[in-house]
């Protein structure tokens, strides 16, 4: 082996290396690009998760809140919300009541506006949240309260 550092092989080394970790990169994005449809179960991507989609983002709700890390750090993460508050059973229930009572006027607490929403909004609000919480994120937020 040569006992100098030469130019040509540190050239080398930067085209070799940037080559391996493009391809690399290439590689992961095609797994993850691959997986995603499985991950987000899009085959439960309904008209109601879609039109509740919208209502989260017409209300900016992620103003306050993040969902699933993304959003602001002002209210509880909502990603899992559904597995937290009732799941299955009670979170259809849970969500509507909720959305009603605000703001509970409760002082030293945080407060949440009240939107005016539909019983339909309500439902498909309820059906994204659903969809949200069933995506998989590698068991991210660590613990149900978010
Ligand atoms: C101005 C800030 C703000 C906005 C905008 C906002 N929220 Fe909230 N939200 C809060 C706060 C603060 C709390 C916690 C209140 C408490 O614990 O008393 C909360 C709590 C909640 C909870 C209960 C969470 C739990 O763990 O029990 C749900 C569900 C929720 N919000 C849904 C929504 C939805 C849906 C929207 C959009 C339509 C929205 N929020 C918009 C501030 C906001």
């Amino acid at each position: 082996m040569s006992e100098t550092f030469t130019k040509g092989m540190a050239r080398n080394i930067y085209y070799g290396g940037s080559l391996f970790f493009i391809l690399v990169f290439l590689a992961l994005t095609y797994h993850t690009e691959r997986t995603i449809p499985e991950r987000t179960n899009s085959e439960l991507l309904t008209e109601s998760v879609v039109r509740g989609k919208l209502v989260w983002e017409e209300n900016n709700c992620i103003g306050c809140h993040s969902l699933l890390g993304e959003g602001a750090y002002f209210a509880p993460e909502l990603g899992n919300v559904f597995v937290r508050r009732g799941g299955e059973e009670g979170f259809k229930y849970f969500l509507p009541a909720w959305m009603k009572a605000q703001p509970t006027n409760i002082p030293g607490r945080r407060q949440m506006p009240q939107f005016n929403l539909t019983d339909a909004q309500l439902d498909d609000l309820t059906e994204f949240l659903k969809w949200s919480s069933k995506i998989d994120t590698n068991n991210w937020p660590p613990n149900k309260e978010g």
